[in-house]
């Protein structure tokens, strides 16, 4: 199953994408996470990326479109995948078409933009895996996955989650409209309890 998980900054995308794809057994790609480790590593990408990640602006679309195309050539993605966080723009979408990428199912997690902000600042990711945790529901300082450090993430400040809200709605929301054309959105409520929205989600894509 080829699943995409739309949604606005911290509507936890990350979070379900890791339940969906143990659920599934396919594997997650995470434009963000695979940005985040080039930037790490300092590669010529991250380089290119930094800036824009660091102030909530997007990546310019060939950037994030290469590293999608060649992700989706390793073999692991034959049996399926989830795409956390891409597409985010009109272009990226019809990129993604033009490959001949068969989506089943666009989850569209919706939450309301007053309930993202403390999602963002009390988060916690880890610094090895890029597993995310908030602060309310877990308190240790290290990855209960993988002993990871568990820091904030550098996005996650007041003022640039209000920017990437603000780039969310303006480039991102009308892929609703594009993928409620095409027939394979499914609106969840991501305002709820986090086992809840999962049981939600896979019984639109099992349905
Ligand atoms: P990316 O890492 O994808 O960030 P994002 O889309 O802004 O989403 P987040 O990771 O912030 O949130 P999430 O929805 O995954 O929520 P999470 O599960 O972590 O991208 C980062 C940057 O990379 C972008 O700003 C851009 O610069 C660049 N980029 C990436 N992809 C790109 C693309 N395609 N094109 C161009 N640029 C791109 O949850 C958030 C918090 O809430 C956590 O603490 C979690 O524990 C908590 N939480 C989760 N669910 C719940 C719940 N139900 N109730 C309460 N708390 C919850």
């Amino acid at each position: 199953m080829n699943l995409i998980l739309l949604g606005a900054p911290g509507a936890g995308k990350g979070t379900q994408a890791e339940l969906l794809a143990k659920r599934l057994d396919i594997p997650t790609i995470s434009t963000g996470n695979c940005l985040r480790e080039a930037v790490a590593a300092g590669t010529p990408l991250g380089l290119q990326a930094k800036t824009a990640m660091e102030t909530g602006k997007l990546v310019p679309d060939d950037v994030v479109n290469g590293i999608v195309k060649e992700r989706l050539a390793q073999d692991d993605c034959r049996k399926g995948f989830i795409l956390d966080g891409f597409p985010r723009t009109i272009p990226q979408a019809e990129y993604l078409e033009k490959m001949g990428v068969r989506i089943d199912y666009v989850i569209d997690l919706e939450v309301p933009d007053d309930v993202i902000e403390p999602r963002m600042t009390g988060r916690r990711v880890c610094e090895k895996c890029g597993a995310p945790y908030h602060i309310s529901r877990y308190k240790e300082t290290t990855c209960a996955k993988c002993g990871g450090k568990l820091a904030p993430r550098a996005d996650d400040k007041p003022e640039t989650v209000r920017d990437r809200l603000r780039i969310y709605h303006e480039q991102t929301e009308p892929l609703k409209d594009y993928y409620g054309k095409a027939g394979t959105l499914r609106a969840i409520d991501g305002n709820r309890e986090v086992p809840e929205i999962s049981r939600q989600i896979i019984e639109a894509v099992e349905a």
